[in-house]
């Protein structure tokens, strides 16, 4: 059955470093939580401990309203997919999905059923006899999910599971991993450094950083109404700088929120003044690098069109507006 992931002020240090800082994360039963942070920040080490792979030093896990704490993986009902394929490279595809059934002690029917449905759910009913070497990236990815889901687990882990693949493929899975998780109802906890894959994978995405969780929310509550200087910087791309005004703080703002224009077109000057020094073609939007002569560097991201109309050119000395900022920190 699947329940509530309840993880409360876990901490965990290696050595003298604290890789979770007193780390507290509700899931609610039946839904997806995206975990989105930098490399590093102990993503990793949170499965390992709700698992039970490696123990907390205090805090606890509490899954269903049943306390984890101390029992051993084979006992916590919880299914993980990992970053690099896992798959038992000697047995076959079914043999592999079947394996956690056999371990619960399934009888020989249910586990013939189980598989057969998670074969089909997962698309890959014609690879049941292969083993793992004979298959793509993405379809050892879809057996990993296929044979962490068959015992039917509380809540089911993913640990970047499609950052081997290639971006299309990992496009299709994540969208196909969404239908799914709605289909059967399985709390699930999916982990990535990238943002679009978390906001498109989540309803909810708690942001890590540094052992602990900063903030949780919709992806518009993160970008518009960032908690933490860390959700400014990280989610979304922003500019820090000092405030022009001169009053000594520091201003942080969006690259969309820049307006640029050719210092020989504008006629009363306000705001900073700097040069544009490069850019990049991204189809829709032209992300454009200007240094400033308070010797900031600042991105701007203007419309193609916008951009075509304004003719900038490398070297050019521009007008630099910002339409919207807030103060950082
Ligand atoms: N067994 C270990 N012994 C010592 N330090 C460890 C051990 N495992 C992890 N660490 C350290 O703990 C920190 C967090 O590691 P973790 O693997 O949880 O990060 P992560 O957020 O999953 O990163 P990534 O996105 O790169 O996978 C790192 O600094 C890492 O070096
Ligand atoms: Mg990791």
């Amino acid at each position: 059955m699947s329940g509530d992931l309840r993880l409360t002020s876990l901490r965990r240090s290696y050595g003298p470093t604290a890789v979770l800082a007193g780390l507290d994360l509700e899931v609610s039963s039946g839904s997806i939580m995206a975990v989105l942070g930098p490399s590093g920040c102990g993503k990793t080490t949170m499965l390992k401990v709700i698992t039970g792979l490696i123990s907390q030093d205090s805090g606890s896990v509490a899954l269903g309203g049943r306390c984890l704490d101390g029992l051993p993986t084979r006992k916590r009902g919880i299914g993980m997919v990992f970053q690099h394929f896992s798959l038992f490279p000697h047995m076959s595809v079914r043999s592999n999905i079947e394996f956690g059934l056999r371990m619960k002690g399934a009888s020989s029917s249910v586990r013939r059923d189980r598989t057969r449905r998670m074969l089909e759910l997962m698309g890959i009913s014609e690879l049941e006899e292969r083993r793992p070497a004979a298959l793509s990236g993405g379809q050892k990815q879809r057996v990993a999910i296929a044979r962490a889901l068959a015992p039917e687990p509380g809540v089911l882990l993913l640990d970047e599971p499609f950052a081997s693949v290639d971006h299309e493929t990992r496009r299709r899975l994540r969208k196909e991993l969404k239908k799914l998780q709605k289909e059967l109802g399985t709390t699930m906890v999916f982990i990535t450094h990238d943002q679009e894959e978390a906001f498109e994978v989540g309803y909810l995405t708690a942001v890590m950083n540094e052992g602990r969780i900063e903030q949780v929310g919709r992806p518009r509550d993160l970008y518009e109404d960032p908690k933490t200087p860390f959700i400014q910087r990280f989610v979304g791309k922003a500019n820090v700088m000092n405030d022009p005004s001169g009053n000594g703080g520091r201003i942080i703002f969006r690259p969309e929120s820049v307006i640029l224009e050719r210092m020989e077109r504008v006629t009363t000057p306000s705001g900073s003044v700097g040069t544009f020094a490069n850019y990049i073609y991204l189809g829709p939007y032209i992300d454009c690098t200007v240094d400033l002569e308070s010797g900031e560097t600042i991105s701007a991201l203007i419309p193609r069109s916008e951009f075509m109309d304004k003719g900038l050119r490398r070297g050019d000395r521009v007008w630099v507006q910002i339409k919207e900022s807030r103060p950082y920190g």
